[in-house]
């Protein structure tokens, strides 16, 4: 496995490697994800066996412009889908929705398009589609044409935001990694399924459900139910860390509620410094506890961009316990604690 910048050089070489059937690690706005072109089904199938990924979980196919949607989704099945969601169809809603979005951290659900092979949707009739933000990565697509890619960790574990998770987790399985830098958002994309007459939102991430309803009215909730997962990645446990997690509700971890004999030997978590030192006035924790913060003050974009950083950096300490607070439950604290319920389950 080779590291690359993002000079104009090395993102020529990792266009070639994968327009070869090589695997890339990419820079994302969101996470790392791991590419292969969305036309080569060997490299895509490598995607599965170096994540260890069920192969009915699907890939999101990565594009860096709205023109190559022709060869990945069906137009002609997204304009024949009935129904009007708030006075739209549901290709008005996909328009407004990219118009809006795009680049960005919005991933959609669409009626696929009949060439793309098989594995990337599992057999599904749909595709997830997005167009990534960051700079590098959209230089690479339009040189390497679409990619499907994957968050960058083996499959059910922390996902990367940084080029050393990735070289970490998965550098001897894979080709290249671009290093671009930190993920400035943190955590996945938002999934909106288009697929149906009523949009539903798969998948909290990187966009509140708050921005989406200002621009197409309200959506429906969230089918969270397990016996009948629409996204296949809706797994109950998921970016799990090795670390336990037991979480509390935002505002009501206090050093003085957890077990006496505990509170040195577990690693604390606080969404935010502030509030937490507030806390500590009156409620110090003990000599010795190790105390972390997701936030300086509170904000929502700076605690999703350090929430899989922080994860990373506990279990590399090799910490086995830790007591953490959720955030705030609205904006991006929807998507931070998803990831931190799907993190503290464990499989049955
Ligand atoms: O931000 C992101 O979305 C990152 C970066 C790399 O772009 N990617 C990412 O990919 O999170 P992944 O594979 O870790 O998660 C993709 C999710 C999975 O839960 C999968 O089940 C769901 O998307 N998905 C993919 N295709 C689908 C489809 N046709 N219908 C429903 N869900 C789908
Ligand atoms: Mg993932």
């Amino acid at each position: 496995m080779t590291v690359l910048s993002t000079s104009q050089n090395d993102i020529a070489l990792a266009a070639k490697a994968l327009r070869d059937g090589l695997l890339v690690a990419i820079p994302t706005e969101t996470v790392y994800g791991l590419a292969a072109s969305a036309f080569k089904p060997l490299a895509l199938a490598r995607i599965f066996e170096v994540k260890k990924r069920p192969f009915f979980d699907p890939l999101i196919v990565h594009i860096s412009k709205r023109s190559q949607l022709k060869k990945i989704i069906d137009y002609k099945v997204l304009k024949s889908i009935k129904g009007s969601h708030n006075g739209l169809s549901p290709y008005l809603t996909f328009k407004k929705l990219t118009a809006a979005f795009w680049p960005g951290p919005l991933t959609l659900i669409l009626p696929k398009a009949r060439e793309l092979p098989e594995i990337i949707s599992s057999g599904l009739n749909t595709v997830a589609v997005r167009l990534p933000a960051h700079t590098a990565t959209q230089k690479l697509i339009k040189a390497a044409g679409p990619v499907a890619a994957p968050s960058a960790n083996p499959f059910g574990y922390l996902s990367p935001t940084s080029a050393k998770h990735v070289e970490r987790q998965l550098g001897k399985k894979i080709d290249y990694i671009i290093d671009g830098g930190p993920s400035q958002i943190g955590v996945e994309s938002t999934i909106l399924d288009l697929s149906v007459s009523e949009p539903c939102i798969l998948r909290p991430g990187g966009i509140g459900r708050e921005e989406i309803e200002a621009l197409i009215g309200p959506i429906s909730q969230i089918d969270r139910s397990e016996e009948n997962p629409k996204a296949p990645g809706q797994l109950k446990s998921h970016y799990a860390p090795h670390a336990r997690l037991f979480l509390y509700e935002y505002g009501k971890l206090f050093p003085a509620l957890l077990p006496a004999e505990m509170t040195t030997s577990v690693d604390l978590v606080f969404f935010s410094r502030k509030e937490a030192e507030k806390i500590f006035l009156k409620d110090p924790p003990p000599a010795g506890q190790k105390v972390h913060f997701l936030s300086e003050h509170g904000d929502l974009r700076e605690a999703a961009s350090r929430l899989f950083s922080l994860l990373h950096k506990l279990d590399n300490l090799k910490i086995k316990e830790v007591y953490m607070e959720k955030a705030p439950p609205e904006g991006l604290g929807e998507a931070i604690n998803d990831r931190l319920l799907k993190a503290a389950a464990k499989e049955s």
